[in-house]
């Protein structure tokens, strides 16, 4: 079938007899494209977030020719558009500084064009949610495809994992544990072939999250980007839009309140990246679902985490495929999850995940015996943290979870940088770290610093964990107990700000709380003295960022972009 029942929007293009529609077709002509391409078959835009600065996304110029491919045998004419690409491990000051200005190119593009269906190629962390918040804002039919986890890192007959290692890599070389050379050998043992970070980090979660959400096809987060399988995932992908776009399935109808929360249980039970809080909400908010942190802390508790993947544990995603990938724990969850939730296969969840089967119970662990009792998300309220905070249990040290302690703080990240391998500093393993100004507007783009290194002087002495408290974000592929996302954050005036050295901090996650030993009288006094950090940057994208930016608990969107708008288009260009 080439042609729909009732015009598709793409006709208000392509369709007329007149200048407009000459303009339209025959400018597009010039690519060697039939008169048959703009009959009324379905014109799906494939949102592209290929770049060599992106390395997680560098293959993704032939991924879009296999969902081509797809599209055409479907009977849609695919055509292929850019969206600014975001790569983690290249761009300064944070990836996450450019999530909401990627998703504003995504749904300005999707609105402007004649285009009826959507494909979205994400891998690395941001491109995920940014494609996501674009087109939920526009509302078309659309379906989300992961470029695919790397190969299993090997470093001298040892798997390691992209991320995680490098921190207990790097924590070697300072405690005199690892050589130079060795560190400088292991670059390209961790990243050996094409595709995203392999650990169960924010790229890994994020392509889990949008399986559990139901915009992709079964299967779409484990298939490691070099596998055959990537490719045929992405020709089915290809071929189904063209099908939804007919029957005119749009991201409202698969985006409910009931989707997120299967997502956000779905998130426990992988050990998923606490980064998933903030994408998972600001999509929330493009589409007009109602979604809060207490939803986070509410669904998580009764999670257990099953996978034993990298950070919370030892395997990595190309044996999560192997041992049956994301449709085994959907399954296994089904208890908990609506599994009646429509999907883009036109399918519930439940039916999706029918003949999933778990080939290895050493990675994928059931909920009767799971591989950690705590999945999920935490999130700690308290006078240091009023709008929130959260915490993630399977990353932590069961011992520091109930732990009070005196604050060492470091007001920006260059004040740590400066004081932390200090052998003077006052500090010691029962200490709490406390970062300030590294939030969502401070950093600016809330940078993921919250993870801060230990001393040296105490790595050397052995120790591995300590509480760590910021208004930051940390890796997903990052590990220890640190409370993140600190609401309202300390360049804006929030109790963090007021933190001061000597000061005690009790943390209680079974208590959900937060609490800054320090009386309210002396806290009303550091507030009348507290004078904003001057900002890193004036004018351009950045001042408009640190104006609108929300804070962690509504998600770190811009406050004009929160909601819906749809894909209409009122006027012609010429
Ligand atoms: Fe791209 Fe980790 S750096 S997914
Ligand atoms: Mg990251």
């Amino acid at each position: 079938m080439t042609q729909a029942k009732k015009p598709l929007r793409s006709h208000a293009w392509f369709g007329g007899d007149d200048k407009d529609s000459f303009i339209h077709r025959s400018w597009m002509k010039n690519q060697g494209y039939p008169s048959d391409a703009f009959d009324g078959r379905p014109v799906i835009g494939i949102c592209n977030t290929w770049s060599e600065l992106t390395p997680c996304n560098g293959h993704f110029r032939e991924l879009a020719e296999s969902v081509k491919r797809g599209v055409l045998e479907a009977g849609g004419f695919p055509v292929e558009f850019p969206a600014m690409s975001l790569g983690e491990s290249n761009l300064r000051p944070t990836a996450m500084l450019f999530r909401n200005l990627a998703s504003m190119d995504v749904e300005e593009s999707i609105r402007a064009n004649p285009i009826d269906g959507v494909v979205l190629l994400t891998g690395c962390d941001k491109t995920t949610p940014a494609l996501l918040m674009g087109a939920a804002s526009c509302d078309l039919p659309t379906i989300v495809l992961s470029g695919g986890p790397m190969l299993n890192g090997n470093y001298r007959g040892k798997p390691i994992g992209s991320g995680t290692d490098v921190w207990k890599f790097s924590e070697d070389l300072r405690a005199g544990r690892m050589t130079l050379n060795s560190f400088k050998q292991a670059e390209s043992c961790m990243s050996r072939s094409t595709g995203h970070c392999m650990t169960m980090g924010t790229a890994s979660t994020m392509a889990s999250m949008v399986e559990a959400l139901g915009v992709t096809l079964p299967g779409n987060a484990a298939i490691p980007a070099v596998d055959a399988r990537r490719k045929l995932q992405a020709q089915l992908t290809g071929r189904r839009i063209v099908d939804m776009v007919h029957e005119d399935l749009k991201l409202s109808q698969i985006l409910t309140k009931q989707a997120f929360e299967n997502a956000i249980m779905v998130n426990g039970a992988i050990g998923g990246s606490t980064n998933a809080v903030v994408h998972l909400l600001a999509i929330a908010g493009r589409i007009g679902v109602d979604l809060t942190l207490a939803d986070w802390d509410r669904l998580g508790r009764e999670i257990p985490c099953l996978l034993n993947l990298m950070p919370s544990g030892q395997y990595l995603m190309e044996d999560f495929y192997y041992a049956g990938g994301l449709p085994v724990i959907i399954k296994d969850l089904l208890q908990s999850l609506h599994g009646d939730a429509l999907t883009v296969t036109g399918q519930s969840l439940a039916k999706n995940v029918e003949e999933a089967e778990n080939f290895n119970t050493d990675v994928i662990h059931s909920v009767n015996t799971p591989f950690k009792e705590e999945g999920g998300i935490a999130v700690l309220k308290g006078n240091l943290s009023p709008r929130g905070a959260i915490i993630k249990p399977s990353a932590a040290t069961p011992d520091l979870m109930q732990h009070r302690g005196r604050a060492v703080v470091f007001n920006s990240i260059e004040h740590y940088k400066e004081r932390v391998d200090d052998p003077d500093l006052d500090i010691d393993a029962s200490c709490i770290m406390v970062l300030q100004n590294c939030g969502p507007k401070g950093y600016p783009g809330m940078a993921e610093v919250g993870n801060m290194g230990l001393p040296k002087k105490l790595l050397e002495q052995g120790v591995r964990d300590m509480v760590r408290i910021s208004d930051a974000r940390m890796s997903g592929t990052a590990f220890g107990t640190v409370v993140l996302h600190v609401a309202p954050e300390a360049a804006m005036g929030g109790p963090l700000a007021l933190v001061r050295d000597g000061d005690m901090i009790e943390l209680d996650v079974a208590g959900r709380r937060l609490h800054l030993d320090v009386s309210d009288e002396e806290l009303a006094r550091r507030q009348s003295e507290w004078k904003a950090p001057e900002p890193a940057m004036r004018g351009g994208y950045q001042e408009m960022y640190i104006k609108h930016v929300l804070q962690a608990d509504q998600g770190v969107d811009l406050d004009f972009l929160v909601g819906c708008r749809g894909a209409a288009v009122p006027r012609e260009s010429h």
